[in-house]
């Protein structure tokens, strides 16, 4: 780490404003998967209404805990870690304040329209061609900041952490691009330019890595400045941060196949799907490791600190979720697990676990940081959100373990005559406990935000509480 310069000015506004947003986004967007669990449990709550129906209601809750939350979290930490790691201000504080109002539309975009029922129909990429087009246009704008800044820095060493954003930033422009090509025949209705098994293939490509870069290599940015940043230990295996970032790029890109395993997508290109989502637990359980080892000799920092134990246990879940992927993409178990809520549950243990958990630890060490305070109004609070969290991400997951293996058993069982044992009902009837716990687990984990929300509320109101905008002298 270089040495600090005292003439050096930060710009810590728009990481502030892109804090907030995530913390807002993710009140939002976990409320939404709150309701729609509901709905799934008292479908009444559906209200017969087409803007409040359950296949509307779904998409603007994967969009709002997604892209808003995760995606503000993403490039609030970003902007500060690329700032203090290249010892350099961000390269433009206009096309950085461009990109989070831009960023902001899109989502109030995404809000409006997909009650409405305007969608590409495409998982994750469900935005109509107009939003595409100003996505594009502000994901420009933040590749140039966030480049722009590299070029500019004073330290010599390009920190791994900025590697894994700009991976992000790049793989994320061309998924998008390529995902999205479309014919628009009206302002709120496009056709995909791709047909058939080719348009599943590419939407899958994307899907996959979104969750491959959107979903993990950004948060791995996050993880390798604020593990060690927290726990005041440098980087396990820097070595291994470098091999780690080669493997997991060279090998996620090669995955997407096993989504559309017994598709029409070519035998071949399933299996290969299969074979790199095998190889793919090594890098990612390399960085997990990594991550975990950076501990190695400040174990003892657990007992006190619940921010920690938020970035400590995110990495477990990260760890437990790339274990299961690789398992979930073996044929036969996919065969089992496919359109069951067994792969709802992988996803949250990923979504909730790693993405939430990660970003919620980097955003209360961030809070003091930026307001100029010494620590959290409350640590009680964090303890008690932590203990929120791990709860309701416990209950949310074992929940869909239970239902995913039980319908997948379900629907397969046949009797002697070769006819299905249970109907469909049956298995949705059976589901239905399952349903009421993910239900509560979500409740509690959407409890942790609004006393997080009361947290940080407290810490910006305390009377020594200034906005800082330059705070040069700390060593980055
Ligand atoms: C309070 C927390 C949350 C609750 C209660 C919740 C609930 C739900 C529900 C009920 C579904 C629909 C499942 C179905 O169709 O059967 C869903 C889907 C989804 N949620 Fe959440 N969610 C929460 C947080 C999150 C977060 C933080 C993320 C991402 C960072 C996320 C990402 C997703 C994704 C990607 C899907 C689609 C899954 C698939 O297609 O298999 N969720 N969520
Ligand atoms: C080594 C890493 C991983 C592998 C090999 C992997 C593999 C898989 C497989 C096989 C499926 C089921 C596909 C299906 O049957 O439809 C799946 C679904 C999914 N995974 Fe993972 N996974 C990994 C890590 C993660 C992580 C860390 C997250 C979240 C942060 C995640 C998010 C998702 C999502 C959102 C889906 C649902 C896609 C959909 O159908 O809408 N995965 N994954």
């Amino acid at each position: 780490m270089s040495t600090a310069n005292p003439n050096l000015t930060y710009n810590y506004k728009v990481v502030r404003q892109f804090t907030i947003a995530t913390v807002v986004w993710g009140i939002v967007g976990m409320a939404l998967g709150v309701l729609i669990a509901a709905q799934l449990y008292w479908p009444a709550l559906n209200l017969d209404l087409p803007w409040t129906h359950f296949g509307r209601l779904r998409p603007l809750h994967t969009n709002a805990v997604i892209f808003g939350f995760g995606g503000c979290a993403l490039f609030a930490t970003s902007y500060y870690v690329v700032q203090r790691t290249c010892q350099a201000r961000l390269i433009s504080d206009s096309v950085a304040a461009f990109h989070f109002w831009g960023w902001q539309l899109v989502m109030v975009l995404a809000a409006i329209t997909l009650p409405l029922g305007y969608t590409q129909a495409k998982e994750y990429a469900e935005l109509e061609w107009p939003i595409d087009i100003l996505i594009t246009i502000v994901w420009v704008a933040y590749a140039f900041v966030f480049f722009g800044t590299i070029t500019k820095r004073k330290a010599k060493h390009i920190y791994v952490a900025n590697w894994f954003y700009g991976a992000f930033i790049l793989t994320v422009a061309v998924l998008h691009i390529g995902n999205n090509i479309s014919h628009p025949v009206g302002l709120f209705k496009s056709y995909s330019v791709y047909s058939g098994v080719t348009d599943a293939m590419m939407q899958w490509w994307y899907g996959h890595n979104a969750v491959g870069f959107f979903l993990t290599a950004g948060f791995l940015g996050m993880m390798y400045y604020f593990v060690p940043k927290q726990a005041e230990r440098p980087v396990y295996s820097y070595r291994l941060s470098i091999v780690h970032f080669w493997a997991l790029i060279a090998t996620y890109v090669w995955a997407g196949g096993h989504h559309l395993h017994y598709s029409a997508l070519p035998d071949w290109a399933q299996s290969a799907g299969m074979v790199m989502s095998l190889i793919l637990l090594a890098p990612s359980w390399g960085g997990m490791i990594n991550g975990m080892m950076t501990l190695s000799g400040a174990w003892h920092k657990l007992r006190t600190d619940p921010i920690l134990r938020f970035l400590v246990v995110s990495l477990s879940f990260y760890g437990m979720s790339t274990f299961e992927g690789p398992m979930m993409s073996i044929k036969t178990v996919n065969a089992l697990s496919h359109n069951t809520d067994w792969t709802v549950g992988h996803v949250h243990s990923g979504a909730l676990g790693w993405v939430a958990m990660i970003s919620i630890g980097a955003v209360y060490h961030l809070i003091p940081k930026l307001w100029g305070v010494k620590a959290m109004y409350s640590t009680s609070l964090i303890n008690l959100h932590f203990w929120l969290a791990t709860v309701g991400t416990v209950l949310y997951i074992v929940a869909m373990w239970v239902n995913g293996i039980m319908q997948g058993l379900m629907w397969r069982a046949v009797n002697d005559d070769g006819t299905l044992t249970y109907s469909f009902v049956e298995a949705l009837e059976a589901s239905y406990p399952g349903y009421l716990v993910r239900f509560i687990g979500g409740v509690i984990f959407l409890a942790g935000m609004f006393i997080m929300a009361f947290n940080i509320y407290m810490t910006i109101r305390q009377k020594d509480a200034v906005a800082v905008d330059n705070r040069a002298a700390q060593a980055a």
